[in-house]
């Protein structure tokens, strides 16, 4: 039995279990599909991956709603990241002047419900960046 063969089968592959994968969007709404599928497929083994589709559809729903890649040309990036105990989902925007912020209770009763909803569903999430382009990133550790 060579080495390779013996690392499958004790399930060690030999190789980092950190991956990534990035791909830019054009700015449509119809995007948002195909958005939920690319995060569905990569994340399709993982606990967290119906958490993780939901978020990553409130950001690119405000990337396109609240920044200047919803304009016509517009574009944003999603990245997903995977490590052995998390993954995290980022979305990368072209900017605008306000920041993202969770609505507080008064503001929910008039929408903004979005950034709560990645509050809840999310072990933790940030933003870095400033008015010519944000990263939205929200983060998924095991328990
Ligand atoms: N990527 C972003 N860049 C700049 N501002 C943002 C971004 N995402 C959200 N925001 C701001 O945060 C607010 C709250 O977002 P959200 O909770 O999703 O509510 P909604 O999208 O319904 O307004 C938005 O109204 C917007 O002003
Ligand atoms: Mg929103």
């Amino acid at each position: 039995m060579n080495m390779h063969t013996s690392g499958v089968r004790s399930g060690k592959l030999g190789f980092s279990t950190r991956m990534r994968w990035i791909r830019i969007f054009p700015g449509h709404r119809e995007q948002s599909r195909v958005v939920r599928a690319f995060v569905a497929c990569l994340l399709a083994d993982h606990q967290a991956a119906d958490d993780a589709v939901s978020v990553v559809a409130e950001l690119v729903a405000n990337a396109l709603c609240h920044t200047r890649s919803g304009l016509p040309g517009g574009a944003f990036i999603v990245e997903v990241r995977r490590w052995r105990t998390g993954v995290a989902v980022s979305v990368s925007d072209q900017g605008a002047l306000r920041e993202p912020a969770a609505g507080d209770a008064e503001e929910l009763a008039e929408g903004g419900r979005g950034l709560r909803t990645v509050e809840a569903l999310a072990s933790r999430w940030g933003w870095a960046g400033d008015a010519s382009g944000r990263t939205v990133i929200a983060v998924f550790e095991q328990p």
